[in-house]
Order: C-alpha cells, then sequence, then structure tokens
C-alpha cells in the first residue's frame, strides 16, 4: 500500500498557507473566561486551548494581543476554560462574535475569582493564572486547574475552519 504524498514543504509559509495547514488539526471548542476589575464578565471562543501538564496540573491557550480583552485576562488571576458540548454551537458563534452582550444567552454562574462557568458544557476547568507571555502576535497563558467538572458529553469539533462533530468510532 502506498502512502500519500505530503505537498512539499514551503521554507517560509504565508499566514493563508499557515492557517489551512493548522486547520487539518481538529481541536474541540471552548469559551475561556475571566472577570474584569471592575466586575464584568468577560469571554471568547478559543480552540487553542490544550493540556500542558498532569503533575502538576497545567493547561495553556492563547489570546491574540490585539484583543481587546488581553488586560482583564492579564489582571483577572483566575480564568475559566468552558469546553463546549455538541449542542453549543450557537455559543461558539456568539463568542466569536461582536455581540454586544456575549453573557445574554447561556446559562452561567461564577466561579472561582468571578470567572463565567457554563452550564451544559461538556466539561469546566477553572484555573489560576501561572503565566503569561507574549510569543508572536498572542500571548501564552499557562493555568493550573484548581478544579474541574466533567460531564461526559459529546464535545463540539472544529476542523477546517467548520464545526462537526464527532463522527462514529471505526
Ligand atoms: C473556533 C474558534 C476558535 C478561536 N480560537 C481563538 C484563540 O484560541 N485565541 C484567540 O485569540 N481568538 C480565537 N478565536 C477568535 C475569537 O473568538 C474572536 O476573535 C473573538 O471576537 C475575540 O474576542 P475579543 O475581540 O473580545 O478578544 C477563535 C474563533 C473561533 C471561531
Amino acid at each position: 500500500m502506498s502512502l500519500p504524498t505530503p505537498a512539499p514543504a514551503t521554507p517560509s509559509p504565508g499566514t493563508r498557507e499557515l492557517r489551512t495547514a493548522l486547520g487539518r488539526f481538529a481541536t474541540g471548542v471552548t469559551i475561556v473566561t475571566c472577570r474584569d476589575t471592575p466586575g464584568a464578565p468577560v469571554g471568547l471562543t478559543c480552540n487553542s486551548f490544550n493540556a500542558l501538564s498532569l503533575e502538576p496540573p497545567l493547561v495553556l491557550w492563547s489570546l491574540r494581543r490585539a484583543s481587546p480583552n488581553l488586560a482583564a485576562f492579564v489582571g483577572a488571576g483566575h480564568f475559566a476554560v468552558n469546553v463546549l458540548a455538541e449542542d453549543q454551537i450557537e455559543l461558539s458563534r456568539r463568542f466569536a462574535s461582536s455581540a454586544p452582550d456575549r453573557f445574554a444567552e447561556g446559562v452561567w454562574h461564577d466561579g472561582t475569582g468571578g470567572a463565567p462557568l457554563l452550564v451544559g458544557a461538556a466539561a469546566v476547568f477553572e484555573c489560576e493564572t501561572v503565566s503569561h507571555q507574549d510569543v508572536g502576535d498572542h500571548v501564552l497563558f499557562i493555568g493550573r486547574v484548581l478544579r474541574l467538572a466533567d460531564a461526559a458529553l459529546p464535545p463540539l469539533v472544529f476542523h477546517g475552519g467548520r464545526y462537526h462533530l464527532l463522527g462514529e468510532i471505526l
């Protein structure tokens, strides 16, 4: 059996090619939240979330440096990662849009440090921010998981710039 030949590597990929190739890596979809200093809830759709360490329990995600919410996440000290279930696609769209009050939809309650937790999420990680650093055009956040809730619901999937449901296990 012959393996498919990968497209030739380019020495320095353009942003479009990079984005397209990175899109081959299927991810879940999360809404990462915190509470800003005046006390308002803050959140955005995010698929850069990933596991980093089991002992200690660490996770990571990145926020574009131009985000109007950067100061809130840097100052908050805590954040929550809400892993979206397959029926929460509209919330994903909402939290990636310019909707004025993103939290007007969904059922939310306060977690550690006031970070909003989403009822019906597949899993929720409440984290203390242990570091944030500028990396390229994003800021990399690393958090220590203080608490988690695992509803074991089927997740929403993002691949190739589109939403998917999990396929059957072959
Ligand atoms: C599936 C998906 C994943 C995303 N992942 C990220 C991410 O990891 N980091 C990021 O900064 N923006 C990400 N975005 C874009 C933000 O959700 C979008 O730019 C949002 O408007 C940012 O909110 P803000 O402008 O309030 O920061 C993602 C969008 C989608 C649809």
